[in-house]
């Protein structure tokens, strides 16, 4: 399976003409280095050379926003729509699918060569009101979880890299969150929420993805407690993804060694939704402690063999979820507003190209 993405990002290698591979050879900017025309090497690149991709989410408002667009389908070689492909997006009415706004971004991905994780397909924010708002009798909602998935995920079959397929579902101490999913079905929702995903895109990698299990902790002792009972049905789930939703100065130290353990068990990983925040201002002192954590993310998945991907919640801080949420704080992307880099950006692009062969 993993030889899928190899392919993949092989086939966007070739794509991208000889500029990878002739950047081995070029001169370093203090980013990262210039192929031999002249261009600095994109992330998607350099990551694309360690055999990983580098990407970011979006949303489809900013796609009007051409400056925007330009870098985001230039730089990434993976994008993950932000919202489009929710469950209120996806099927706002009973049955009635709607994938309009995700075939948007799935088809500007696939003309610039770039993968596509789709984010999610169950979860408890996010829901159209016929169903949060419903009654249902277990069995209903299974069913109604089930037509969900099938057909989401047959729509994008072969388009789609990796799903998150259930997002979320753990609370901080580890213990199962209590979902509408959980307290009707139990949490054997999580297993056939899989099946019905394998069912539907054999190809597909399947992700369980959470928050605050980037390091080793009580939350990621209860992820890495589901997986390895799913590994033990012989569930197919290919992937944890970490998201990555991290505060400037207090990155874990533990992200390297909680990877290696999900490794073990036979999965990859990835960090899907890597963000770091700080309370505003920005300034020198706070953006260079950004670099330095930004590095050191980078510098835990470059070190992990089956960490296949790191993308950015939306690259530039134009379009961060942040402030909307945390007030006062942001700043928390490798761009700023005026889609400038930033030193966390020419940071990540070093520790790549640091790595790169
Ligand atoms: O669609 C409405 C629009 O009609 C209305 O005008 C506008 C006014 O605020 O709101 C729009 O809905 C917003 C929606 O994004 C689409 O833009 C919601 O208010 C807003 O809450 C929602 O936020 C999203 C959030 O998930 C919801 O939980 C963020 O964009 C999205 O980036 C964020 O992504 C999540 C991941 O899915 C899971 N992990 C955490 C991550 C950050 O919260």
């Amino acid at each position: 399976m993993a030889q899928r993405m190899i392919t993949l990002l092989a086939a966007a290698a070739v794509v991208m003409g000889g500029a990878a591979t002739s950047a081995a050879h070029a001169g370093t900017t203090a980013g990262g280095r210039l192929t031999a025309a002249g261009a600095e090497t994109t992330l998607g690149q350099l990551a694309a050379e360690r055999g990983r991709y580098f990407g970011s989410a979006t949303d489809n408002p900013e796609l009007s926003d051409a400056p925007y667009v330009a870098i985001l389908t230039s730089e990434f070689g993976e994008i993950t729509p932000g919202n489009s492909m929710k469950w209120y997006a996806t099927e706002p009415s009973p049955g009635v699918f709607t994938f309009a706004a995700a075939d948007t971004i799935v088809s500007l991905a696939r003309q610039h060569h770039q993968i596509v994780r789709g984010h999610n397909l169950v979860w408890h924010n996010q829901l159209p009101a016929w169903l949060t708002a419903g009654t249902f009798t277990p069995a209903q909602l299974r069913q109604i979880l089930r037509r969900h998935i099938i057909t989401e995920v047959s729509h994008f079959r072969g388009k789609v890299y990796s799903w998150d397929v259930v997002n979320e579902p753990l609370n901080e101490d580890g213990t199962f969150r209590q979902t509408m999913w959980y307290n009707a079905l139990g949490s054997s929702y999580i297993a056939d929420a899989l099946r019905w995903a394998h069912e539907a895109d054999p190809h597909a990698r399947l992700y369980i993805n959470d928050y605050n299990i980037d390091g080793l902790g009580a939350k990621s002792d209860g992820m890495y407690s589901l997986v390895k009972s799913l590994k033990r049905q012989h569930v197919p789930i290919d992937g944890v993804g970490m998201q990555g939703h991290l505060i400037l100065g207090q990155v874990p130290t533990t992200i390297e060694p909680n990877m290696q353990r999900f490794v073990r068990l036979g999965v990859d990983v990835a960090v899907t939704e890597l963000d770091i925040r700080m309370n505003l201002p920005r300034d020198a002192a706070k953006d260079a402690q950004q670099a330095a954590d930004y590095t050191s993310v980078v510098s835990a998945c470059l070190a992990v063999r089956r960490c296949v991907g790191i993308t950015v919640w939306d690259y530039t801080d134009k379009y961060s979820w942040i402030p909307g949420v945390f007030a006062g704080q942001g700043a928390a992307t490798p761009y700023d507003e005026s889609l400038q880099k930033k030193p966390a950006y020419f940071a990540v692009a070093s520790v790549l190209a640091a790595h790169s062969r």
